[in-house]
């Protein structure tokens, strides 16, 4: 995820709505837990954070509301089996409430921020309501865009490199 932590680092606007939230040291610890496999927590919520951000920038949408609340929206450090040990529901269920109250911890929340955060796991739970605002359904959509993006992206990298090894080594038997 190297090439977004690049970009949304020089983006300066993008920069000014986030900045505050990290220098928070428990958000920063988002960085130590591995996510979607390949990524950290931190990185996958800049990740989804910054692409809402251009989305909403280009729909006219609430741009500071879709930066802070994508960037909160995997706000939490549990792990799937200490959700689970809460006995409160599923991990897509759970986790989102966990996000909402650590970022109301550390900064206020207008209801379109919660909502965001709330609903990003809309569909892959029933629990959970619809979206009431634009900027959630953006981020629901980009959440799930992003981890297909960072489980596929070094799965197509390391298939790449397996087939040219059989490739060399076909060569090599030809040869
Ligand atoms: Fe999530
Ligand atoms: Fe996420």
């Amino acid at each position: 995820m190297e090439f977004v932590r690049s970009i949304w680092e020089i983006d300066k606007d993008y920069m000014a709505l986030v900045e505050d939230l990290l220098e928070n040291e428990n958000l920063l610890k988002l960085n130590d837990i591995t996510h979607h496999h390949y990524t950290t927590r931190l990185i996958h919520s800049l990740f989804v954070s910054y692409v809402s951000y251009k989305i909403a920038k280009r729909l006219k949408l609430n741009v500071r509301a879709i930066a802070r609340a994508g960037l909160l929206h995997d706000f939490f450090h549990e792990n799937r089996e200490e959700i689970a040990s809460m006995n409160q529901g599923s991990h897509n269920h759970v986790h989102p409430k966990i996000a909402v109250k650590n970022a109301e911890q550390l900064t206020e929340l207008s209801e379109l921020e919660k909502d965001i955060i709330l609903k990003h796991m809309f569909l892959t739970t029933t629990k959970v309501g619809l979206p009431r605002y634009k900027e959630s359904f953006v981020v629901t959509c980009v959440d799930k865009y992003c981890a297909m993006n960072e489980i596929s992206t070094p799965l197509r990298i390391r298939a790449k490199k397996k087939v040219s090894e059989w490739g060399m080594k076909l060569r090599v038997v030809h040869a």
